[in-house]
């Protein structure tokens, strides 16, 4: 595996690829791999011939009250991780190379509906960081597939519809939650919880698979179901931001008729912010 931390680098690599008829896939990270990134991983290594990672701790993805500066760093055994996964190229790049005019660059990419809602009205500005960090990516790389994980399930839709919106030509891939044992999404974000919290966390995505089956089973009263899931997460110790039933594509409000939805659910266990979605086709 090449370690690569500059543009032009990349750039001349591409070249190369470019004039081997050679397939290239993206998968960006912010780092600190767990088995869901390594996922994404191996779905891109199945699709092409090379595989590039980015590891890219993105401040313009945080709120000024976020964790950038205790965001975990484990360079050293990422790249143990990718290269155990065969992945070609992890590319590295600085704070400076990504933003060489500075975090005030004056353009951005913002797909502002689906942005301004759910996890974006507690993160102003938070998918605009995403969107134009994963475009200016898109940029460097120019892959034909790029892997997300369906875990940031609103993260996919945006770049979806960015995708979609610049007419970029790369094939955008949605790869299923990777869960521990007990069902608790892999984060990154996992390890900021105390042995307590962490035996608390998978009443979230046991929660979720309640609601599910109760709107499989029929269940339309969207409003006193959420409100019914939302009290219970709270009386087990939870400060849920949000419990929402959603279209599964726009993210609007879902309505009765709708076939496909998602569940969305956001909340604080102490001062983590976990979140975990599943999708139900009814
Ligand atoms: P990060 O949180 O490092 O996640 C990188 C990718 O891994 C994302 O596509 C995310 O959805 C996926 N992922 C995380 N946990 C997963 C799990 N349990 N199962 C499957 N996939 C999982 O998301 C970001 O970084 C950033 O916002 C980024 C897209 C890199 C832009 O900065």
């Amino acid at each position: 595996m090449q370690t690569i931390e500059s543009i032009a680098q990349l750039r001349t690599l591409r070249k190369q690829w470019y004039k081997e008829g050679k397939t290239v896939a993206l998968v960006p990270t912010m780092g600190n791999l767990h088995a869901g990134h390594l996922t994404l991983i191996a779905a891109a290594r199945e699709t092409c011939d090379i595989v590039v990672s980015s590891i890219f701790v993105n401040p313009l993805q945080f709120g000024k009250n976020e964790d950038l500066a205790t965001y975990p760093r484990t360079i050293e055994q990422d790249k143990t991780a990718l290269q155990q996964h065969a992945t070609d190229v992890l590319f590295l790049p600085s704070v400076e190379e990504m933003y060489p005019r500075g975090l005030d660059q004056q353009t951005f990419v913002e797909v502002p509906e689906i942005s301004s809602i759910l996890c974006g009205a507690s993160r102003p500005g938070h998918f605009r960081g995403v969107a134009t960090v994963v475009n200016k990516l898109f940029n460097m790389v120019q892959p034909d597939h790029a892997f997300f994980g369906q875990k940031d399930y609103q993260q996919l839709q945006v770049i979806r519809l960015m995708a979609q919106d610049l007419s970029l030509d790369i094939e955008i891939h949605g790869v299923a939650t990777q869960r521990a044992e007990d069902g608790l999404a892999l984060s990154s974000r996992n390890g900021y919880l105390n042995a307590h919290e962490r035996q608390l966390a998978p009443q979230i995505p046991q929660m979720m698979n309640q609601l599910k089956a109760e709107l499989v089973g029929g269940a339309k009263d969207f409003t006193s179901l959420r409100e019914k899931y939302t009290q219970q997460l709270r009386s087990a110790g939870f400060a849920p931001d949000y419990i929402h039933i959603r279209d599964a594509i726009t993210l609007a409000e879902a309505s009765p008729q709708d076939q496909a939805l998602v569940i969305l659910v956001a909340a604080y266990l102490g001062t983590t912010r976990l979140i975990d979605n599943t999708t139900v086709t009814l």
